[in-house]
C-alpha cells in the first residue's frame, strides 16, 4: 500500500483521513455482518467460535469423575510392562489375597505374565511356553506393599544437602509445585524398600506448607529408562502439558496439605496464620472454578457473545481440580484443634479429604472426622509407636489404630520415609496388630487400603486376575515379626537376584496370637492417651507365678545370661518373696516356699522371667517431649559437659518399663538426624543409668549409677572441626594433654576405670580408632576400654573389632541416613548375615541400642527378638538377651555390683504374643504390676 510491509502499516494508515467512498463501503460491511449476526441470532446459531467443539468438549469434561477407562478390567497386559519379562508361575502359595474385607486366603498358584495377575488358584501350563516357576511350598503370599506416606526419592539417603526435596520455602501456599520435579533416581532406599516387600510409595512433598505441592504414585522398581517419570504409576495426563484428550476419564490426581506446628513453625506464624492462608487459597480456587462454570454454562446453552477463552490459571487449576472432587487431599494434620479447622474448612468450600496423616489424636475423635465434607470418611494413617515427640504427637496411641477401626474408620499404616524406614513398613502394621488392630485390617493397612485412598484399587493392592503382579512371597507370616520377603515381584519382575532366607520357626507360619489390650485400649480413650503412671505393687509379699515356661538370669561372674531352666510341656511355678525368687520346679517341689494365705497368684500362659532389658541410644530420660526445647536437656554444645541427666519424663520412661525396659543409659544429647544440622559436641559427657521403674531422680534406686562412661562423638560435618582434628584432640586428650575434670575423666579411660564410648558411623573412622587406642596403650602400657556407638559400618571390620576387643553397639535395623553410614549390612533377603550376626561371631561384645525418639525404647525387646530370628539359628535365646542386658551394660560401663537384678515376666512369648506383665525388683523387695 505505501510500500511499506506488513504490519508496520496499520499505524500510518489509521492516522491518514478516511475517504467517503472507503468509508462507505466499510460501513456497508460492518452493516451488512451484523445484519447476517442478528438473522443467524434469530434462528439461534450464534456465531461459533473456531475451536467451539474443543470448548464443548472440555466443559463436558469438567463433569467427568477420575478413575479407569470403563474396559480397564478387560486389559491383557500392563501400561507398565517391560518388553522381554517372562511369565512366571508361583506355585503352591498360601494368599492372602485382600479380598472380602481382608478375611480370604487361598491355597494355589498364581501365573503372572505381562506385568498382570492372569490366573489364581490351579493353574494349567499346557498353553505357556518358558514360564520360570518359583515353588513357594506353601509360603505366604501378600500384595505388593503400599507406602502412603513417603519421601522417597525426594529426601534421599544418604542425606545431602543436594537432595533436600521435600519443602520449598517460598511461601504457605504451593499447589503448583510437583514432587516428581524432585524425584531422584538413585535414593538408596529404593533397593531397600523392595527388600521388605514395598512396591508402591506416594511420594509427597514435605509439611513445612499449609499446602506443599503435588504427590505423585510410583513403583519402586528399576525401569530401563531409568528416568523418574517412568517410575509414575498412572500419572495425571496434564503431566506432559500437552494436548488432554476431553473424552478420556481422568486419572486420579493426589495433593499434600499440612496444619498445625510444621506449616506455622516454618513461616513463624500461627495456626490462625495457616487456616487464613487454606481460606484465602480455596477461595481463589473457588472464584476460578467458579468463572469456568459460568463459562461452561454459556458455552454448553450456546451463548458464544463475547465468551472468549476458557477462563484458566496454571498457579490455580490443582486446586480447581480439588474442588471439582479429582483429588486425592493428603493433609497432615495431629491434633484435635486441626482437624476440627479443616473439616470446617471443607465445608465452607466443599471437598473431600483422602486422609489424615500422622493424626496422633485422631482416635479421641473419631466422629469429628467423619463431618469431613463428601460421602467419603477420610482413612487416617499412622505410625505404630512413634509418638510423643512434639506437642502434636504427645496424646498419640499405640492402640489408635484399633480404636479408629473399632469406630469404622480406614487405618493405614505408613512410614513417612525416611523418618520410619519405608523397609520396614510390614513392621508398623505387625505392631498395630499387636496391639490391638485385627490381623485382616493390619495387612488391608498397608496394601488394599492405601490402594483405596489412592484411587488405586482397581489395579494394585489385592491380589486377584487383572491386577497388576506387584507380589510378595514371605518367609513367615507377614505379621509375625521379622517377616522377611523370600522373592517380590513388581510389574511381574521378580526384584530379588539372590535372595538369602533365615529360617523361621513353625510357629511364625501362624497369625501371632496376640495379648489383650482390652484395659490399656479403654484407658487410653478414658484419659486421652496420658493413662495415670503410677507403678501398682503387688500387695502380697508371696507372688508365685504359674505355668512358667523359660527362666533367663544374670551371671554376676560371667555377667552373662543364663537359661536356668528349659520349658516343659506343663511350666513351672516361680515363687518370689520380696522381690526374690525363692524357689521354682513343680508346684510340689516349692509348696513349703508358698504360704497358705496370702500368696499372689500369676498365671503367665507359658510366658517367660528374664533380666528387665537396658535402653541405650535415644535420649530417654533427658526428655519429654523430644521437640520441645522447653521440656529438654538441651543441646551439648563444643565444651564438655561433664554432668549426668538431669530429668526424667514418667510418660516416655513408664511406657519403656511396660514393654521390658527397666533401666536405662543416657549420655547429654549431641543432635542427631532429627536436630536437623545440630552442633555437635565432640565430648558429650558422662553418661548416667537411671531406672525406668522410679517415679522420679530422687526416689530410692532411681539413679543406678551416676557416672558410667565418657562419652565421645566423632563425625564428619561441616560444622565440626575436621575429622582429623577430632581424632587429634582425642590423641591429645588421651595422652594427658587435658585439664582439670576433663583431664581427670580421661585418666580414668586410659587406667580402664571408665570405658570410652565413642559415637562413630564410618569404617574409615573405626579404623583410625582402632589405630589410636593401639598406639595410646603402647605408650601408656594400660588397656583401654572402647565402645563404638553408631557403628553401621563395623561390620566392614569386625574381624580387626574383635581382634582388639573392642565392643560395639549398633541398631538392629541398620538404615543408611547419613554418608558415613552408606555401607550397612542389610541382612536378609539382601545378605546372608546381619551386622551383629557377623559381629557375634568374630566373638566382638555386641549391643543393641535404639534410636530417638526415645519412645523407640519400648521396642527393645522385638529388636532383641529379631535380632535372633536374623541369626539363623546362631544365637540363643540367651544370646539375644545379653545384647540388650549384660552386654549393654558391660559396653557401657555399668558396673557389676550396679548391675540391674529387676527381672520381667511377661504372659506369652518373646515376641508380638508376649506382653509384660511383672518387674520382680531384689533391689526394692517387691513385685511391681504392670
Ligand atoms: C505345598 O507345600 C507344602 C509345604 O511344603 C506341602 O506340604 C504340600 O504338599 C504342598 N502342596 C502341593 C499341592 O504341592
Ligand atoms: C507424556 O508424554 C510421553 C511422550 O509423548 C508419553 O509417552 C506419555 O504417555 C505422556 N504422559 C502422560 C501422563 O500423558
Ligand atoms: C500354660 O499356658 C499355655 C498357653 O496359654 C496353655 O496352653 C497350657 O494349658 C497352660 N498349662 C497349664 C498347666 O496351665
Ligand atoms: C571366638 O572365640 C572362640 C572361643 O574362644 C574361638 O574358638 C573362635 O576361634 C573365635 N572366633 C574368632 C573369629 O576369633
Amino acid at each position: 500500500m505505501e510500500g511499506l510491509p506488513g504490519s508496520l502499516c496499520l499505524p500510518q494508515i489509521s492516522r491518514k483521513r478516511v475517504r467517503p467512498i472507503q468509508f462507505t463501503l466499510v460501513l456497508f460491511a460492518v452493516f451488512s455482518y451484523t445484519f447476517t449476526y442478528l438473522l443467524w441470532r434469530n434462528t439461534a446459531t450464534e456465531t461459533l467460535p473456531i475451536n467451539s467443539e474443543a470448548i464443548i468438549a472440555q466443559c463436558r469434561a469438567l463433569h467427568l469423575t477420575p478413575g479407569p477407562p470403563d474396559d480397564f478390567g478387560s486389559r491383557t497386559q500392563s501400561d507398565r510392562f517391560a518388553e522381554g519379562t517372562k511369565p512366571t508361575l508361583i506355585r503352591n502359595a498360601t494368599i492372602w489375597t485382600g479380598l472380602d474385607e481382608g478375611n480370604e486366603v487361598i491355597h494355589g498358584d498364581i501365573l503372572i505374565d505381562k506385568g498382570l495377575i492372569k490366573k489364581l488358584g490351579l493353574v494349567d501350563l499346557r498353553s505357556y511356553a518358558g514360564v520360570e516357576v518359583l515353588d513357594a511350598a506353601g509360603a505366604w503370599v501378600s500384595p505388593g506393599l503400599i507406602d502412603l506416606h513417603s519421601h522417597i526419592g525426594v529426601a534421599s539417603l544418604p542425606v545431602l544437602n543436594g537432595a533436600a526435596d521435600t519443602n520449598s520455602y517460598h511461601g504457605p501456599i504451593l499447589p503448583w509445585l510437583a514432587s516428581l520435579n524432585g524425584l531422584n533416581t538413585h535414593d538408596d532406599s529404593y533397593r531397600l524398600a523392595v527388600a521388605g516387600g514395598v512396591s508402591t510409595a506416594n511420594v509427597l512433598p514435605g509439611s513445612g506448607n499449609a499446602i506443599g505441592g503435588q504427590a505423585f504414585v510410583i513403583k519402586l522398581r528399576p525401569t530401563a529408562e531409568r528416568s523418574s517419570s517412568a517410575m509414575l504409576l498412572e500419572p495425571p495426563f496434564s503431566l506432559n502439558g500437552t494436548y488432554i484428550d476431553p473424552f478420556r476419564r481422568p486419572r486420579w490426581r493426589q495433593i499434600k496439605h499440612a496444619c498445625g506446628e510444621y506449616p506455622s513453625l516454618a513461616y513463624s506464624g500461627t495456626r490462625m496464620d495457616t487456616q487464613w492462608a487454606f481460606r484465602q487459597a480455596y477461595s481463589t480456587a473457588r472464584k476460578l472454578k467458579e468463572k469456568q462454570d459460568h463459562y461452561c454454562a454459556k458455552a454448553l446453552s450456546g451463548a458464544w457473545k463475547g465468551l472468549g477463552d476458557f477462563p484458566e490459571d496454571l498457579q490455580w487449576e490443582a486446586l480447581v481440580d480439588v474442588l471439582r472432587g479429582r483429588v486425592k487431599v493428603h493433609i497432615h494434620c495431629l491434633e484435635a484443634v486441626d482437624i476440627d479447622a479443616m473439616v470446617r474448612l471443607t465445608n465452607e468450600f466443599k471437598f473431600s479429604i483422602a486422609a489424615f496423616h500422622h493424626a496422633h489424636e485422631a482416635y479421641l475423635v473419631p466422629d469429628l472426622i467423619k463431618k469431613v465434607y463428601g460421602a467419603h470418611v477420610p482413612a487416617v494413617a499412622l505410625f505404630a509407636t512413634s509418638a510423643r515427640f512434639t506437642r502434636e504427637a504427645y496424646r498419640g496411641s499405640e492402640f489408635a489404630p484399633r480404636i479408629l477401626a473399632d469406630n469404622g474408620l480406614d487405618v493405614v499404616m505408613k512410614s513417612d520415609h525416611p523418618v520410619l524406614n519405608t523397609r520396614h513398613l510390614m513392621y508398623e502394621a505387625q505392631r498395630a496388630h499387636y496391639f490391638g488392630l485385627p490381623a485382616n485390617l493390619a495387612l488391608a493397612s498397608v496394601t488394599s487400603t492405601p490402594a483405596k485412598v489412592l484411587g488405586q484399587d482397581h489395579r494394585i493392592g489385592r491380589i486377584t486376575e487383572g491386577y497388576d503382579a506387584d507380589i510378595v512371597v514371605w518367609d513367615s507370616h507377614p505379621l509375625s515379626l521379622g517377616a522377611t520377603p523370600r522373592q517380590v515381584f513388581i510389574d511381574g519382575i521378580a526384584q530379588l537376584d539372590k535372595p538369602y532366607t533365615s529360617v523361621k520357626p513353625k510357629s511364625a507360619q501362624h497369625t501371632p496370637t496376640t495379648p489383650n489390650f482390652d484395659k490399656e485400649i479403654a484407658d487410653a480413650i478414658k484419659y486421652e492417651g496420658l493413662p495415670p503412671l503410677e507403678p501398682e505393687t503387688a500387695k502380697a509379699d508371696v507372688v508365685v507365678f504359674t505355668n512358667v515356661s523359660s527362666i533367663f538370669v544374670k551371671n554376676p561372674t560371667t555377667r552373662r545370661v543364663d537359661e536356668v531352666f528349659k520349658c516343659n510341656a506343663h511350666g513351672v511355678v516361680v515363687v518370689v518373696e520380696k522381690g526374690r525368687i525363692v524357689c521354682y520346679g513343680t508346684y510340689a517341689t516349692c509348696q513349703n516356699a508358698v504360704p497358705r494365705l496370702d500368696a499372689l497368684h500369676i498365671d503367665l500362659e507359658g510366658g517367660s522371667i528374664f533380666p528387665g532389658l537396658v535402653s541405650f541410644g535415644s535420649s530417654l530420660g533427658l526428655t519429654h517431649i523430644f521437640r520441645e526445647a522447653s521440656t529438654n536437656d538441651g543441646i551439648v554444645f563444643a565444651p564438655p559437659n561433664m554432668k549426668g541427666p538431669g530429668i526424667m519424663d514418667r510418660t516416655i520412661v513408664k511406657a519403656a518399663d511396660e514393654t521390658g525396659v527397666t533401666s536405662a543409659v543416657v549420655a547429654p544429647f549431641t543432635g542427631g538426624f532429627y536436630a536437623g544440622a545440630a552442633v555437635r559436641g565432640f565430648v558429650s559427657g558422662l553418661s548416667t543409668v537411671f531406672s525406668t521403674v522410679a517415679a522420679h531422680k530422687l526416689a530410692d534406686g532411681a539413679i543406678i549409677q551416676e557416672t558410667a562412661a565418657l562419652h565421645v562423638m566423632l563425625s564428619l560435618s561441616w560444622s565440626s572441626p575436621s575429622l582429623s582434628t577430632q581424632l587429634a584432640a582425642l590423641r591429645g586428650l588421651l595422652l594427658g594433654e587435658g585439664e582439670g575434670d576433663l583431664a581427670r575423666r580421661f585418666g580414668d579411660v586410659v587406667a580402664g576405670k571408665i570405658p570410652l564410648v565413642v559415637h562413630a558411623e564410618s569404617a574409615d573412622v573405626i579404623a583410625s580408632l582402632l589405630a589410636l587406642k593401639k598406639e595410646v596403650e603402647e605408650v601408656k602400657g594400660s588397656i583401654i576400654r572402647l565402645t563404638l556407638a553408631g557403628a553401621t559400618e563395623a561390620h566392614l571390620l569386625a574381624r580387626e573389632i574383635g581382634k582388639a576387643g573392642v565392643g560395639v553397639i549398633v541398631m538392629q535395623r541398620p538404615f543408611p541416613t547419613t554418608w558415613e553410614q552408606k555401607r550397612i549390612l542389610p541382612g536378609p533377603p539382601l545378605a546372608q548375615s546381619s551386622a551383629i550376626t557377623v559381629l557375634v561371631q568374630y566373638n566382638v561384645t555386641v549391643g543393641i541400642m535404639v534410636g530417638d525418639p526415645p519412645c523407640e525404647a519400648q521396642n527393645t525387646r522385638f529388636d532383641m527378638t529379631w535380632a535372633e530370628l536374623e541369626s539363623n539359628g546362631i544365637f540363643q535365646k540367651a544370646t539375644s538377651l545379653e545384647l540388650v542386658s549384660t552386654n549393654l551394660e558391660i559396653l557401657l560401663g555399668v558396673t557389676s555390683r550396679n548391675s540391674n537384678t529387676d527381672l520381667v515376666a511377661t504372659k506369652g512369648g518373646f515376641g508380638f504374643e508376649g506382653k509384660v506383665i511383672a518387674i520382680i525388683s531384689s533391689r526394692r523387695g517387691f513385685v511391681h504390676l504392670v
